[in-house]
């Protein structure tokens, strides 16, 4: 590897994780997590609050130290390669420390003169680059402190376009922000993977995978449930089959004994998540309990099903 190509050779993989472990005191915050994010994909790292999102960036950032278990970072190992690494990664986990009396701009100022690699005649160009990136050049002079919940987290975000990346790892971006800020952060997010740059995002939001993300990864309780392409992940999971009868207590109890999941019933249907039993079978199985079947469907599952399947918890599903 030379330092003109710090990346040379690093491999399909933004993000590997072997093992992972952290443990606070008893509790294991993170479990045995192999995360495998592929470059140039934005990878929604899903989970209700406390399931471990963001101790699991810390991980990836070096911020804290694994209990056990390794990783890399594109493609290279992690905290040895971390001087050449962590600077092509941009992140946004706690938020850079911004001066409340400093404008936005003269904030990024200071951030970008701290940078090692700036070149201070450009740095004007790059700060008002990087402020139009998240809409927030129309207040550039505006001091900080008088910047809304939203604005602020546009400038944490704008610190991170200050030098070419090859990852942004952004933990719940859009937190907290007005439905105008949730949509630039979102085009922002958008904008970079369309330059092939690879997005790892922490979310509890639902609609934000849907938006946003060409793979997810699924955490419950510190461990991974599910991870791949968004369409395999729903897909494999939570294929729902629809039954339409007036009978619909003795068609439940057909679901149920087959093995389905979460049956519900109404006046006149009854459903569940088919796992891996064949609808045919479902059909089958109903016409010789005698249930008259009207119609039957096998519905492409939402994620919002996918995730109640595999977690067994509601999420918010609200953003
Ligand atoms: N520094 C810490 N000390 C003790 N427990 C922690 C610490 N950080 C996180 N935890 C615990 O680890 C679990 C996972 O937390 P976290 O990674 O913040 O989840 P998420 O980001 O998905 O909400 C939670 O139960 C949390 O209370
Ligand atoms: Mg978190």
């Amino acid at each position: 590897m030379t330092d003109a190509d710090p990346m040379a050779a690093a491999g399909e993989h933004a993000v590997r994780t072997h093992g992972l472990t952290k443990r606070f005191g008893r509790q294991v915050a993170v479990d045995r997590l192999d995360l495998a994010v592929p470059r140039g994909s934005v990878y929604g790292f899903l989970g209700p609050n406390g399931s471990g999102k963001t101790t699991t960036i810390r991980l990836l950032l070096t911020l804290v130290r694994p209990t056990s278990g390794r990783h890399e970072l594109l493609g290279r190992p992690m905290p040895l390669a971390a001087d050449r690494v962590l600077p092509r990664v941009g992140s946004l986990v706690e938020g850079p420390a911004f001066h409340p009396y400093l404008s936005g701009r003269d904030n990024l100022l200071r951030l970008d003169a701290a940078g090692r690699v700036a070149d201070p005649a450009t740095a004007r160009c790059r700060v008002d680059a990087a402020l139009d990136r998240v809409g927030l050049l129309a207040v550039a002079r505006k001091r900080y402190r008088a910047y809304s919940l939203g604005m602020r987290q546009r400038l944490a975000l704008a610190a991170t376009q200050l030098q070419p990346r090859d990852m942004l790892v952004l933990d719940e971006p859009t937190n907290g922000l007005d439905p105008q800020g949730t949509r630039e952060v979102r085009a922002l997010v958008s904008g970079l993977a369309a330059e092939g740059v690879t997005v790892l995002l922490s979310t509890h939001l639902l609609s934000e995978v849907e938006q946003l993300c060409t793979h997810v990864g699924v955490m419950h309780r510190g461990t991974l449930v599910a991870q791949g392409p968004l369409a395999d992940v729903t897909s494999a999971t939570a294929v729902r089959v629809v039954v339409r009868t007036d009978q619909p207590v003795p068609a439940a109890a057909t679901l149920s004994r087959l093995g389905l999941t979460q049956v519900t019933g109404g006046a006149d249907e009854v459903s569940g998540l088919l796992g891996d039993v064949a609808p045919e079978r479902v059909v089958a199985e109903l016409v010789g309990d005698g249930v008259p079947v009207r119609g039957f469907a096998v519905t492409a599952p939402g994620l919002e099903e996918t995730f109640v399947g595999l977690t067994g918890e509601g999420f918010d599903v609200s953003g």
